[in-house]
């Protein structure tokens, strides 16, 4: 099964054919080829799902997720646990480990209301310390373990793979947070708290102002659709949150639309998706696009077909004017972010241009005010003096 595929990243289900890209990593590569096999008949045997990454072709990553695993801290009492994350170093902080970690546990939850690991105490598994401590994953309260068993006070001990922490997650959500999710999941996008949460954790995969810029067009997003009195408020908001959401991924042009689209479809969120893709085409047209078209040709077809696709509705109509008038230090005057995208980029198509005005007369019109009064700021225009996010 495949569970993630991008431009940059796929992720499926491993296969025996893996196993000689898998032990190439490792420094003794024939008894790694050993512990694969054994692995890969572990999986035969259904006890366990292993997934692998792969970065444009090369292995990097991968991690098992034993049904009822038998080892650790939580070993044979029937939790799943997660074994052996690995992610090489070349791959690190790019969001490999954490896209690892939300497939194992949501296969965990088939299988139990908690999942637990077991992570060793030398500073090798520095990164996996912060990564599980950012996930929410506890101590189990029993101290270290030193090769499977509880390490006593002054117990002696060598700090080796051997010398471990369990750590636990409490999958089982609270009866209302199940049922927001499975409202998430009909309505096509996120709760506004689970929306920022999505953000956060992709802003510490890429961080950059495009944080605070996503922010500003959901503040601006928000005013507005409240203005307009006939909008969903908190829609607004959560796909002016996720409309760059792509990012997480990369400094890419077109590839941050790709990706975000793909991403927030994958997380069961469609129509957050479709702002990712209909954010950056306020003309409707792939052609327009002003930043590089970084993406593969199959993918250009993709977004073009569905774009053709696709009507506008004022959701889409909304972020379009939002992304244009907010950076990642608050509200700018359209024409002085238009000036900007030129400047930068060398041109600013005219039918783009006068496409944003009109944006800002069809909001205004509806909400019956100017744009700028309602957002509490004076236009800046012929001034220009708000820095650019
Ligand atoms: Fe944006």
């Amino acid at each position: 099964m495949i569970y993630c595929q991008t431009e940059w990243l796929l992720i499926r289900d491993m296969e025996d054919a893996d196993i000689s890209e898998l032990s190439g990593e490792a420094e003794n590569s024939e008894e790694a080829v050993r512990y694969f096999r054994k692995q890969a008949g572990h999986i035969q045997s259904g006890m366990c799902t292993g997934l692998i990454a792969f970065c444009q072709g090369q292995m990097a990553g991968y991690v098992y997720l034993y049904y009822r695993c038998k080892w650790g801290g939580l070993g044979n009492q029937g939790f799943p646990g997660i074994v052996d994350l690995y992610v090489p170093e070349k791959f690190r902080r790019k969001g490999i480990g954490d896209r690892l970690m939300d497939i194992a546990e949501r296969i965990a939850l088939d299988h139990g209301d908690k999942v637990y690991l077991d992570v060793g105490l030398n500073s090798t598994f520095g990164s996996a310390h912060r990564l599980y401590a950012r996930r929410g994953y506890i101590p189990d309260g029993r101290g270290c373990y030193y090769e499977e068993k509880v390490c006593g006070v002054d117990a002696p001990c060598i700090n080796s793979d051997e010398l471990t922490l369990c750590l636990v997650k409490e999958l089982v959500k609270h009866q209302a947070q199940r049922q927001q999710e499975e409202r998430s999941m009909r309505q096509g996008y996120p709760s506004r708290e689970a929306a920022e949460k999505i953000l956060q954790e992709a802003e510490s995969c890429n961080p950059g102002p495009w944080g605070a810029h996503s922010r500003c067009v959901a503040e601006c997003a928000e005013k507005i659709a409240t203005a307009c009195g006939d909008m969903d408020v908190e829609k607004a908001c959560v796909l002016g949150l996720l409309h760059d959401i792509g990012r997480k991924f990369g400094a890419r042009h077109l590839g941050h639309v790709y990706d975000g689209w793909k991403y927030m479809e994958w997380l069961g969120y469609p129509e957050a998706g479709r702002i990712c893709l209909t954010h950056s085409f306020a003309c409707h047209s792939l052609e327009l696009y002003i930043g590089k078209f970084d993406i593969l040709p199959e993918q250009e077809a993709e977004v073009r077909e569905t774009l053709e696709r696709l009507e506008y509705d004022d959701y889409d109509r909304l972020i379009q004017l939002c992304d244009a008038i907010g950076t990642a230090e608050g509200v700018a005057a359209m024409e002085d972010r238009m000036q900007d995208v030129r400047r930068r980029y060398g041109n600013y198509p005219e039918e783009k241009w006068k496409r944003n005005l009109a944006l800002r007369e069809y909001f205004e019109e509806r909400m019956g005010r100017d744009l700028y009064s309602l957002l509490g700021e004076q236009e800046r225009t012929r001034q220009g003096t708000r820095p650019k996010g």
